[in-house]
């Protein structure tokens, strides 16, 4: 009769309110486009089918610095929430401060040492501990193709970045945008990221813009990747400042631009379009990086929690996040390819497909390299310092001598 009281008094308590205070995450993140909006939906509704509430907590802003500044301020406040979309050295910074919460026996129970790569692995742990659960890789070195534009405007897919201004001048001779882009700080770095791993190569990326070394820095090189850099101005609309990313995703996707450049959350916004990937749009690597592979993992770092529900609710969301059935459905919406290895690949398309061989290919040979325009690869201070002068740069009609110049002080100051 007790347990049979007891029984009833928990059904009641789960008629009257589903999921009880305790047991509710308050997430963190930035994803608000289509695709984005989508992914992180599908985590709100895997958790509330365990019980587990959701309080959203989005800050809008491609990139996420908005986000960051936010959870600055409910931190200092003492108030952070139960999970925040962090990533890369970052999470380290957090954990250095003594926010981050320790989920490690959800991992073990899991076994997440043998389903994660290392590269991803060692970012979710602070102090060998995991502290952060990863939802997948993004590469982020992809150019995004409207093929119908480019038929129309007797143009080819480029490869190279020589290459690359030919076929853009065409596509603006035949009155396209050639290139579609958002005048945003972060999306300027990533061309810039991209034009570094075309003209330098992955040896030169990876000395210069993740060890920040100053010989590297300081070459020739560097003034190469500022022209190239420079020369992309002249493909872009004047109405670009300020754009959102998603924006010009959807220029690509209604034939008004040629094409973008862009990780592969773009995927995400073709896919909410309803459009292909091989037919509606095509996805290359960025020109000159076929063989290597920016990487960019999202993941969600937990907060300290003196609530016990809280803290199990955090367990699990870690626990949820690192399941088959999310890595899947998740990827699928966002672009990206899972962060847990020996998925089934079966129902990603060809674009993620590439992205999967591209990312063990590239392990094997040195070209896998950490994103700096999207919090991988060097500190706060150092990424800030690059954002700086690559988004100034492309808004003045400073030399590439002027530009490389100022990149490489700006840097020496950081670091
Ligand atoms: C990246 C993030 C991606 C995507 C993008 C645009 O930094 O890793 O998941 O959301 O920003 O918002």
């Amino acid at each position: 009769m007790k347990f049979k009281l007891s029984v009833l008094a928990a059904a009641t308590a789960m008629a009257i309110s589903p999921v009880s205070q305790a047991s509710e995450v308050e997430v963190l993140h930035w994803w608000t486009s289509g695709g984005e909006a989508a992914s992180v939906q599908f985590l709100k509704e895997k958790l509330n089918n365990e019980g587990v509430g959701w309080s959203d907590f989005a800050v809008a802003g491609g990139g996420g610095e908005s986000a960051m500044t936010v959870l600055k301020s409910r931190a200092i406040s003492g108030n952070p929430p139960t999970a925040a979309q962090i990533k890369g050295p970052s999470i380290q910074e957090w954990g250095d401060l003594g926010f981050l919460a320790d989920i490690n026996d959800v991992a073990t129970d899991a076994g997440w040492d043998d389903l994660l790569p290392g590269v991803v692995s060692d970012v979710m742990k602070f102090e060998g501990k995991y502290v952060a659960a990863p939802v997948n890789v993004h590469r982020v070195n992809w150019l995004w193709a409207n093929p119908e534009v480019f038929t129309k405007a007797g143009a080819t897919i480029p490869t190279t970045w020589d290459d690359f201004m030919v076929q853009a001048q065409k596509l603006k001779d035949a009155g396209f945008v050639a290139l579609a882009h958002g005048g945003q700080a972060w999306q300027d770095a990533t061309v810039f990221e991209a034009v570094v791993l075309g003209v330098g190569g992955a040896d030169y990326y990876q000395k210069a813009f993740v060890e920040g070394d100053m010989d590297a820095l300081n070459s020739a090189t560097t003034v190469e990747v500022f022209e190239t850099f420079g020369q992309l101005r002249q493909f872009i609309d004047a109405n670009s400042p300020g754009r959102d990313w998603n924006v010009a995703t959807s220029m690509v996707i209604n034939g008004e631009a040629g094409m973008q450049i862009m990780g592969d959350w773009a995927k995400g916004e073709f896919k909410v379009a309803g459009k292909n990937s091989g037919t509606d749009y095509v996805c290359v690597a960025a020109p000159g990086t076929s063989g290597s592979f920016t990487f960019n993992v999202d993941s969600f770092a937990f907060f300290n929690q003196s609530d016990a529900g809280k803290a199990d609710a955090q367990k699990a969301m870690a626990d949820a996040i690192l399941s088959v059935e999310f890595q899947e459905v998740f990827n699928l919406n966002k672009g990206s390819i899972p962060a847990r290895l020996g998925m089934d690949r079966a129902a990603f398309d060809s674009c993620a497909h590439d992205s999967m061989d591209a990312f063990v290919a590239s392990s094997q040979t040195g070209g896998l390299v950490p994103s700096f325009a999207h919090g991988m690869a060097v500190s706060e201070a150092v990424s800030g310092a690059i954002y700086d002068t690559a988004t100034n740069y492309f808004n003045s009609s400073d030399s590439a001598e002027e530009g490389a110049k100022q990149l490489v002080a700006a840097i020496a100051a950081a670091q």
